[in-house]
């Protein structure tokens, strides 16, 4: 399995005060080895808006970190491949960033994973993922079924997918731990066949863990057999651009 959202990588860029380190990052791909995930994409929040200073220094803090962990877990024996990318916040700046070379996508692809503002409806969100579009970026919305209880307009599944647009779900949403709303539309995506892959959206190894089978029967029972494959695998294989 891929896992395509995961705060693996979070000790390398703190915006927390208190953030694990590298051996917290070990014990979460011993539990991803353990649930058969084999790619985790490295994701963790990058907010450009809220950065300031040197983004190139934070991008390339990024990317070292990717290679450090690759060598640790290869060294410790543990059969997990990571790759990077990063879970980037809206913001009126990203085509820019994009110019400049600073947005970091999922794996050695175009795909940007993109994180919606959950509380408000930003008015330029459209615009945004419209203009990274033009610019050859494939936006995929990060568990974009976070979104059913918030007082969002306009923002429908159908079309966005309609004009390229990728959503990620949730396995935890999936599994009802954001709510029943949150539960209901996560099985409409996958139902509906509106999702492209699905995260762990994991923070550490024990409550918030990098672990995906325990969905996968919520998974084929909404889409079908094979979906979770589709979501887990061919899908994600293709948006970190290996297929
Ligand atoms: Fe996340």
């Amino acid at each position: 399995m891929i896992d395509l959202h995961n705060h693996i990588l979070r000790y390398v860029v703190p915006i927390h005060r208190t953030e694990p380190d590298i051996e917290v990052a070990v014990r979460m791909a011993e539990v991803a080895a353990a649930d058969g995930i084999r790619i985790i994409v490295s994701t963790p929040h990058f907010r450009p808006a809220g950065l300031g200073g040197d983004l190139r220094a934070v991008v390339e803090m990024l990317r070292a970190g990717v290679v450090e962990l690759n060598r640790v877990l290869r060294q410790r024996g543990i059969d997990i491949e990571v790759v990077g990318g990063a879970e980037v916040q809206l913001w009126e700046g990203l085509p820019d960033l994009a110019t400049d070379g600073l947005l970091p996508t999922l794996g050695e692809g175009r795909h940007v994973m993109v994180e919606l503002p959950i509380a408000s409806y930003a008015a330029y969100a459209e615009q945004v993922l419209f203009e990274l579009q033009l610019k050859g970026y494939r936006p995929v919305i990060a568990h974009f079924e976070r979104m059913a209880g918030a007082p969002v307009q306009g923002t429908r599944a159908e079309e966005l997918v309609a004009r390229g647009i990728k959503l990620q779900v949730n396995c935890e949403s999936l599994a009802g731990r954001r709510g029943r709303e949150v539960q209901h539309a996560a099985h409409e995506l996958v139902r509906d066949g509106l999702a492209a892959a699905l995260g762990s959206d994991a923070h550490d190894p024990g409550d918030r863990s990098p672990r995906l089978s325990v969905c996968r029967g919520a998974v084929n029972r909404a889409g079908g057999r094979g979906a979770f494959r589709r979501l887990t695998w061919d899908q994600p294989l293709a948006i970190i651009g290996r297929a």
